[in-house]
């Protein structure tokens, strides 16, 4: 479910016309809903009413600062795995007893930035990890609440890249040694293991790989009790996938919510979810212009104004997008197959090849569907492009959260050394 259709022929997003944007910002540009976004996270809320529930919303999915304001108005945390995204999270108005700290390599300075400001839990990854927290909350005179994020060793997730819960990945403590790690965590000063945590990839389509991981994380947390430890929390982390084109058809949040209450039983602890995509991808598109039209060798190449620095999820993954006109074809019009391309030099810098699109011309609008989530956190300055702007839409209110930076903004950080002499 999202908010962006047609109106009078023209593509909308909620009550504003994506032309209207597209005149106001330039192009490309990355347009969210606001009632979208609510909705995702309300849905998911609502799928929990009556259990405990923290859902920290992963920030590398979307770090706008406003989709962040916006989602933490409605209570929801942050999951993060930078001294950056802390920073942002809370910039944002999340408090910082709903951040999560995620990642394989956490930094001293991140580590005091997260008990400096009090965040609610960390989660850890490795034993020099645990070792090293230990040593700097000890320094701080903090103490640092704690989960082992294990690797349950089940696969899932919608592409080789994303999935993160088997033995060859870099994540996690091993699910079988994990005893041993709380036994360790529970010997080591300024330490207090609280929680047990999984993520095991993104884009996961069905429930049933998550319940495997799940049921070895709350058996682990039962086991853990048995033995005396204080577990109050498990994160189930995040992965649920979104529909990127008509058939797909993911399991719902309904269906989630009760598999995890059925896992959970009666346990007594907090639940904490880390969902990404699941809120944003379908919250956002990316509005692009057709600059040329290219006959060669038998083939039609759309070359388009944005490029895989401004949406890389194609490149990277060889993911689909939807890619629609903004402006309605003429009735009858015939589809054609053409490639979809990109300005970047490069040749992974096409969208989609012999996709079936209405007829397009030079200053035509489209709009890259499903591009909330790991559209404009992945995207770079490559071939010094610089970063596209970001506006949020909000019934027939239109904001930009994030401006293009100019030319020299792009570069003002950068300097030629004092040894060049001009000549
Ligand atoms: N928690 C942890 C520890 C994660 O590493 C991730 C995503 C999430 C939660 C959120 O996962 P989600 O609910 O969004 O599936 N760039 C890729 C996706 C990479 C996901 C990385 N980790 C893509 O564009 O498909």
């Amino acid at each position: 479910m999202n908010h962006f259709g047609y109106r009078n022929g023209v593509l909308h997003c909620e009550d504003v016309s994506l032309e209207a944007i597209a005149r106001e910002l330039g192009t490309p540009a990355y347009v969210y809903s606001d009632a979208t976004l609510t909705r995702h996270y309300q849905v998911l809320a609502e799928a929990f009413t009556g259990r405990d529930v923290l859902i920290a919303y992963a920030v590398k999915a979307n770090s706008n600062i406003g989709v962040l304001a916006t989602l933490g108005a409605l209570g929801a945390g942050a999951d993060t795995v930078s001294g950056g995204e802390m920073l942002r999270a809370m910039e944002a108005g999340i408090p910082a007893n709903r951040i999560v700290f995620s990642g394989v390599a956490k930094t001293e300075d991140e580590m005091r930035l997260g008990l400096e400001r009090g965040i609610y839990q960390f989660n850890v990854e490795s034993m020099p990890e645990l070792h090293r927290l230990s040593r700097i909350a000890q320094e701080m005179g903090k103490r640092a609440p704690i989960a082992f994020r294990v690797n349950p060793h089940v696969e899932a997730g919608g592409h080789a890249h994303i999935s993160t819960g088997t033995p060859e990945t870099k994540f996690g403590i091993a699910w079988h040694e994990a005893d041993a790690f709380y036994d360790e965590a529970s010997r080591l000063p300024n330490i207090d293991p609280v929680g047990v945590a999984v993520h095991i990839g993104s884009q996961i389509m069905r429930v049933e790989p998550l319940r495997e991981a799940w049921e070895k994380v709350v058996s682990l947390a039962r086991r853990l009790r048995d033995r005396g430890f204080s577990i109050s929390r498990v994160d189930f982390g995040g992965g649920l996938g979104v529909p990127y084109k008509d058939g797909e058809d993911p399991d719902s949040p309904m269906l989630y919510a009760r598999q995890a209450r059925e896992v959970l039983g009666n346990l007594d602890v907090r639940l904490m979810l880390e969902p990404g995509r699941l809120i944003t991808g379908n919250a956002g598109v990316l509005i692009s212009r057709v600059e040329y039209i290219k006959e060669r060798d038998g083939r039609t190449f759309v070359i388009l104004d944005a490029g895989m620095n401004d949406l890389m999820r194609p490149a990277l993954y060889n993911a689909h997008h939807d890619v629609l006109p903004v402006r309605t074809p003429a009735l009858g019009a015939e589809r054609r197959a053409v490639d979809l391309v990109g300005p970047i030099c490069e040749s992974t810098d096409r969208f989609a090849k012999d996709r079936p699109m209405p007829p397009l011309k030079e200053g035509d609008l489209v709009a890259f569907m499903t591009a909330g989530a790991y559209g404009a956190t992945l995207s770079s300055q490559y071939n010094s492009r610089p970063l596209v702007a970001e506006a949020l839409v909000r019934g027939d209110a239109c904001v930009v959260v994030r401006r293009r930076p100019t030319f020299e903004e792009m570069i003002a950080l950068e300097r030629a050394p004092d040894w060049i002499v001009s000549g």
